[in-house]
């Protein structure tokens, strides 16, 4: 069966330098809106109900895939915010098309990506380990190398245990699926990351959400199931990705301990970035004995690739012995561990790197509230910059692109219905001079579009 011809795009590129007013109008509105909510949405066809007097045919379920032609045509037009192939990486700048362009999205929050210590730790793992693990942890995967990282991991998390994934995603999937249970119940924020979601859909456990960063939902919702059989965990992202919130995990631990809940927080964000010493959110709230699980990622401070948990020594254990993520999958590489590993040394033993992030997202949000852009009440490195509508969303980062500023658009369902962001977030290596000039393009993008006067 061969794909039908995909329709060539019927639009032009929009003026970009026109002032625009906060809405949009034109072919353009419709096209963005389609392209992007469809390509962030799952691609599901809705069955026809079946004639009863006649035996269904089956669809082909391909057919979804062969007629997605948005992606393609919002390439031709230069419209496709995602994918864009970076040449090389250089502190706060990477090389795309040839053209130096400053990055503000990517989560090498430490600036470690480039370091020369991360780099020849990988080297030396290279040459001792050779490319690939090729089996699981379980069968003949498990090098020395994972052990010794999670060694390392479970005395800066102050646990007892501390287990590596191959991927943070594959921990999140591993930890939720292998936890709970039948009857037990999950509450998550509703802005948790997509990875726990598909952790609880994995699990046999019952879900609920509650209001993003609302305790009172949560208590409503601990409360209402008061008498019920099973277990109760609280998941929470430590920090949002999209957002930049803060869990309220005082908050959190205090409504678990009340409704005998356990509490994990996925603290992919936050680790090297928050607490005095970079141990994250928990650390940031003086709560450290209080969380009962961390799992987090080697795939932003840590400047490499990867998963892992940390917890009490029996949980730790039968998430390694039970949890399908882990098992059936060929473990974690011992060049991205051997960075991994660097990062950590650095992270306790070079505060200045995290000093350092604080002050640039310091001198990048104040700037930007002070131009009267909207950050949403970001606390963090990540600092959404509200434009709104789907449209102008696209058209504020085509805008940026063209002066050099490689960021990217969040839009609807990753992010409310009209509350369109570019998602930005701020490196300790980003140079003030940079920073000024990020604020001075979002000051004349925004003003030329009428998102800030
Ligand atoms: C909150 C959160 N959890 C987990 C992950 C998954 O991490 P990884 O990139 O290591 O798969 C991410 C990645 O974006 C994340 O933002």
């Amino acid at each position: 069966m061969s794909p039908p011809t995909l329709s060539p795009p019927t639009l032009s590129t929009p003026t970009l330098s026109t002032p625009t007013s906060r809405h949009v109008e034109g072919p353009l509105s419709n096209f963005v809106e389609k392209i992007v909510s469809e390509s962030l949405t799952s691609q599901t066809t809705v069955a026809e109900k079946p004639d009863e007097q006649t035996v269904p045919q089956p669809t082909d379920v391909f057919a979804k895939a062969f007629n997605f032609s948005r992606a393609d045509e919002a390439e031709a037009i230069g419209m496709h915010p995602y994918f864009k192939p970076i040449a090389s990486q250089h502190g706060g700048t990477v090389t795309v098309n040839g053209r130096d362009m400053i990055i503000t999205g990517s989560n090498d929050y430490l600036g470690l990506t480039q370091d020369a210590r991360l780099k020849d730790a990988s080297r030396e793992a290279l040459n001792d380990f050779g490319t690939s693990c090729t089996g699981s942890r379980f069968l003949t995967g498990t090098l020395t190398l994972h052990e010794a990282l999670e060694t390392r991991l479970a005395s800066f998390f102050n646990q007892e245990s501390a287990l590596t994934f191959s991927a943070g995603f594959l921990g999140c999937l591993s930890v939720v699926s292998a936890l709970a249970g039948r009857h037990d119940i999950m509450y998550f924020d509703r802005e948790n990351h997509a990875c726990l979601y598909d952790g609880a859909r994995l699990s046999y456990g019952k879900l609920r959400k509650y209001d993003h960063g609302d305790l009172d939902d949560l208590e409503r919702l601990l409360k209402k199931d008061v008498g019920k059989p099973g277990g109760r965990m609280i998941v929470t992202d430590g920090v949002f990705s999209m957002s930049g919130h803060v869990a309220p995990l005082d908050g959190i631990v205090e409504l678990a301990r009340q409704y005998g809940a356990r509490v994990i927080v996925d603290d992919a964000h936050a680790t090297g970035v928050l607490g005095a010493n970079g141990r994250g959110t928990a650390e940031h709230f003086g709560l450290e004995d209080e969380i009962d699980l961390i799992v987090g990622t080697f795939s932003k401070s840590f400047a490499s690739v990867g998963g892992f948990m940390a917890g009490a020594r029996p949980v730790v254990n039968w998430v390694k012995h039970k949890a399908r993520p882990f098992i059936f999958t060929a473990a974690l590489p011992a060049m991205q561990m051997a960075a991994a590993l660097k990062a950590l040394e650095i992270i306790e033993d070079e505060p200045w790197h995290r000093h350092q992030l604080w002050r640039n997202v310091t001198r990048f949000k104040e700037g930007l509230e002070q131009l009267g852009f909207d950050t949403l009440g970001t606390q963090t490195q990540i600092i959404p910059v509200l434009v709104g509508p789907d449209e102008l969303t696209m058209i504020f980062w085509k805008a940026l692109w063209e002066e050099g500023i490689f960021t990217t658009p969040a839009l609807p369902p990753a992010v409310p219905l009209s509350r369109s962001i570019i998602r930005t977030s701020i490196n300790a290596n980003h140079t003030e001079a940079q920073i000024d000039q990020l604020l001075e393009t979002f000051e004349s993008v925004g003003k030329n579009l009428g998102v800030i006067v």
